[in-house]
């Protein structure tokens, strides 16, 4: 099933519906995803981009439905993670010869991963491909954004800006593009693949952003490899990932935390009610980390300007689950995220501290020495809780 994006250039990927995890386990999906390809045909004929590997049977399939493969003078490659080079084997075995177009780390990609020796042109940013009909695409390398081989590529006259990885979003619309489906949905997909993928890059993804808009392109179509294409003000995106990349926040704070005999929980609870009491405008999010997916829990996070962690004491640890969930947070390398940490124990107490030590690793800025309660906590406690929580307020 072939769309038209503009003119010459028809979108020719996956809608993968069913999808509900990505890279591995490491990311839900719950709107599923999509591989866009795109073909374009100008006095030369050029695909960028292909599906991940468990589609590229269909994928040849309904490109020899369309055209001649023998047709296609050039493939581009803009990234080569599985999910975007996955049906290249399948079409290489048709086309062997044909040029692949990529960056110099995205032959290292490839290499790789297929152990094949394909026709590599490697490119860099301001190279360009004449493709005819006085039009050209214009590679511009995006390294980092979000592997070292990443790039986009331009067509000038159409205006479109392939841009791969970024922009994109995992949300499978079978309309395709942005001003034709759900824009809460949208907005948060954007939002949790930035949050998820990005946000370790921001320092990158703001020199590319201030490199892009300084070539002072014109852009009518911005379309990612992933999600619906920005036809509609392409540039929200842009300015969207112009917020997001200058550590973001909003006026938010997230809890999370384990639990297990319900002593910690009921610590989390009293300080979002504490804190709820005293600032009406804030909004405040609990989850239990073991209950939660973590790429929503990251999101929620990465909207906020505080982060509270809690865990009871186990084996003078904290549980398995926070530490897991730590590291994951620790990825992203967010920064300017206010924290602090809290929990119960019964007999030594040491989770709170190792918490708030662990925190201060991920780059947040430690506000209060970490809440310790001792057994479940009755109402003096319960109070001196909510006095903790709301003196956060403070800083
Ligand atoms: Fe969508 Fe980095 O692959």
């Amino acid at each position: 099933m072939y769309k038209k994006i503009k003119n010459n250039v028809d979108w020719v990927g996956f809608i993968d519906t069913e999808l509900r995890q990505f890279h591995g386990s490491d990311f839900s999906t719950h709107e599923g995803s999509t591989y866009n390809s795109y073909l374009i045909r100008e006095q030369k004929t050029v695909l960028i981009d292909t599906v991940y590997r468990p589609y590229s049977d269909l994928f040849v399939r309904n490109l020899e439905h369309e055209i001649d493969l023998n047709s296609i003078d050039a493939v581009v490659v803009n990234h080569g993670e599985v999910d975007h080079s996955g049906a290249l084997v399948a079409l290489m075995e048709k086309i062997p010869d044909v040029p692949i177009y990529c960056t110099a780390k995205g032959v290292d990609s490839l290499q790789g991963q297929y152990h094949k020796e394909w026709n590599y042109h490697v490119v860099k940013t301001g190279d360009t491909l004449d493709v005819g009909n006085g039009k050209q695409l214009v590679f511009v390398e995006m390294t980092m954004l979000h592997w070292p081989d990443s790039m986009a590529t331009y067509l000038t006259e159409d205006n479109i800006l392939f841009s791969n990885d970024a922009f994109g979003q995992h949300y499978a619309s079978n309309s395709l593009f942005n001003d034709n489906c759900d824009q809460c949905a949208l907005e948060y997909e954007a939002l949790k693949y930035y949050a998820n993928i990005l946000t370790p890059f921001n320092v990158l993804v703001k020199r590319k952003l201030e490199q892009i808009i300084k070539l002072d392109l014109p852009i009518d179509i911005i379309a990612p490899s992933h999600g619906v294409i920005w036809r509609d003000d392409p540039l929200q995106i842009v300015k969207r990932y112009s917020r997001w990349c200058d550590d973001y926040q909003e006026n938010q704070i997230t809890i999370v935390y384990d639990t297990m005999w319900e002593g910690t929980r009921m610590l989390a609870d009293t300080i979002a009610a504490g804190i709820s009491a005293v600032d009406k405008d804030v909004t405040v999010k609990v989850f239990n980390i073991a209950k939660t997916d973590k790429t929503d829990m990251i999101t929620e996070i990465f909207r906020s300007k505080m982060v509270l962690v809690g865990s009871p004491t186990v084996g003078n640890d904290m549980l398995s689950s926070v530490a897991g969930f730590l590291h994951f947070f620790k990825e992203m390398k967010m920064k300017k995220k206010k924290a602090a940490a809290f929990g119960c124990y019964g007999w030594t107490g040491e989770a709170p501290a190792k918490i708030s030590s662990f925190l201060e690793k991920c780059g947040c800025g430690i506000i209060s020495e970490p809440l310790r309660s001792k057994w479940n906590p009755a109402q003096k406690a319960l109070e001196e809780t909510s006095a903790w929580a709301r003196q956060l307020l403070t800083y």
